[in-house]
Order: structure tokens, then sequence, then C-alpha cells
């Protein structure tokens, strides 16, 4: 029989043993009530290889000593759901807050988790709109994710027509590039705004070689994945790297509330160190 039409069975110790590497290796945490997802998810990647079940896949994985399998096993558990301007109130508030008292030269933000590159490019685009020179000053937004998959398509910078829904139809047409248009419409984000952005491989709760300090991170959507030790953690290494006043911008469904951090808060997942 085809493996197509095998109901594949994921057994709990292999779960378990599943949820250990992922947790160990990126801080994910599946332990609960995630097994559903791990099963459907890891089903399709055994489909592709051709394998039977998840016993072989556990073979096959532990046989792969490159670690590319361990890398598309991450990526395939994952989530990297992201948009042009999500959750736009983080865009006003840095539009009217936070840029005009940036007076410094030097202006660093971290877009931390940055998936596809719809974030760090949403950042770089009201950065050129709220401040015409910044070509004269040293701006830079660092963009980081684990998953080199995603790094690739922010790297092409290039964007269905459905995925620029919640981008304005001026600033649409003032940074994106049309670059074709049958069988859908595909648009490239313009050279002055992936200019202001560097792409770079980071596993969060591994060391970063990272200087600061920033003015602003956003790691939005991703700390949701974490249990709350590396939550806390990390939220500690962003505070160290933010300079003092500088802003921690996090999903609308990752209050710090029951956190322990330094942070004051400001309004509904903004912070200020
Ligand atoms: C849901 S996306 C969020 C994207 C964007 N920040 C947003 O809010 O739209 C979460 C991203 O976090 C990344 N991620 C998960 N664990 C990570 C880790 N340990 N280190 C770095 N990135 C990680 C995933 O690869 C994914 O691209």
């Amino acid at each position: 029989m085809s493996v197509d039409f095998l109901s594949l069975e994921l057994s709990e110790a292999q779960f378990e043993k599943i949820s250990r590497v992922v947790y160990r290796l990126c801080g994910i945490n599946l332990r609960h009530g995630k097994e559903e997802l791990v099963k459907a998810r890891l089903t399709k990647r055994l489909r592709a290889l051709k394998l039977g079940s998840f016993e072989e896949y556990m073979k096959y994985l532990e046989r792969d000593r490159s670690g590319q399998e361990l890398a598309i096993m991450i990526d395939t558990l994952t989530t990297n759901k992201t948009s042009f301007f999500r959750e736009s109130q983080h865009f006003e508030y840095l539009r009217q807050r936070v840029l005009p008292g940036l007076t410094s030269d030097r202006i660093r933000f971290w877009s931390a988790g940055c998936s596809s590159g719809e974030e760090p490019f949403s950042l770089a685009i009201v950065l050129r709109e709220a401040l015409p020179e910044v070509d004269q000053r040293d701006v830079r937004i660092l963009a980081t994710d684990i998953s080199e998959d995603m790094l690739e398509t922010a790297r092409a910078a290039v964007y269905e027509e459905e995925k620029l829904g919640d981008v304005p139809a001026q600033l649409l047409q003032k940074y994106f590039t049309r670059v074709s248009h049958k069988p859908v419409r595909k648009y490239r984000v313009k050279d002055e705004v992936r200019g202001l952005v560097r792409l770079a491989k980071l596993n969060l709760i591994e060391s970063w070689p990272i200087r600061g300090p920033f003015d602003a991170i956003f790691c939005r959507n991703v700390m949701i994945y974490f249990d709350q030790p590396t939550r806390e953690r990390l939220v500690q290494r962003f505070w160290e790297l933010l300079r003092p006043g500088g802003h921690l911008f996090v999903g609308h469904s990752e209050s710090l509330r029951a956190s322990q951090h330094q942070f004051a808060y400001v309004q509904p997942a903004v912070y200020v160190r």
C-alpha cells in the first residue's frame, strides 16, 4: 500500500522523545496538548521521505549526522505565521511615541523571530516614512530567525499580492515593485527598504553574538511557544541589550504580567527599560 493511505501511529514514547529534542534545541514546549500538531505536521514530512512509520523516522533522524533533518523537523514544527504591519498598534506607537525621541544618529532595532521578513520590512517602511533623513543616519534593523527556510524567503523579499493586504496602497506603490503578473501577482520589496535590514540565523535560546544597545526589540509571537523559565531568561537578556529608555514589543497574547522582569509596562504588549 502507498504510504499516502496509511494512518501513522505516533506512540507516547516517540512523542516524548521528539518533544524533548525540540525543547532542548529551540526552547519550544510541545508537551502539553501538542501531540496532534506534531503528528499531523510530521506525517507530511514522513510522506515526503516515503517512510512508513515514526519508528523509521526516528532512526532516520538519528542516522543523519549532518543535523539537516533536525533543522527540517524544527522548521516543520514551528509556526511561521506572520504578516505586514501585524498588530498595527505597535507600528502606530512606534511612529508616534518612539521615533520622535530617537535623536541620536545611531538607531538600532531588532526583530527577534522575524519569520519570512514581513515584520522587519514593515519596520523599515515606518522608519523611511517617518525619518526622511534615514540615509544620512546610522540606521539598522537586525532581523533573526532560527529557520533557514524563512530567512531564505526574507532574503528573496518577494511576496504574493494576497500577503500584502495590510500594506496601504500608497506604501505598496512606493516601496514594492511588481515582479510577476501571472499566475499570481508578486511584489518585491525595494532595495531602499531591504537595505535597512540585516538578516541572520540565530537561535534565541543559544548565545547571541550581538552587540547592542538596541533602541527597540520586537519579539512578537515567538515566546508564546516557550515555557515560563525560558521566557523569563529571554526577557532578561533583552533587557540587558536595550539602552535605558529602549522598548520591548511582544505579541498581544504574550503579556509579561505573570513573569518576573525589570521592565516598566507602557501599554498592552509594549514595555520600556
Ligand atoms: C509566529 S512567527 C512570528 C513572526 C513575527 N515576529 C510576527 O509576529 O509576525 C514565530 C517565529 O519564531 C521563530 N522561532 C521559534 N523558535 C525560535 C528560536 N528558538 N530562535 C529563533 N527563532 C525562533 C520561528 O521560526 C518563527 O519564524
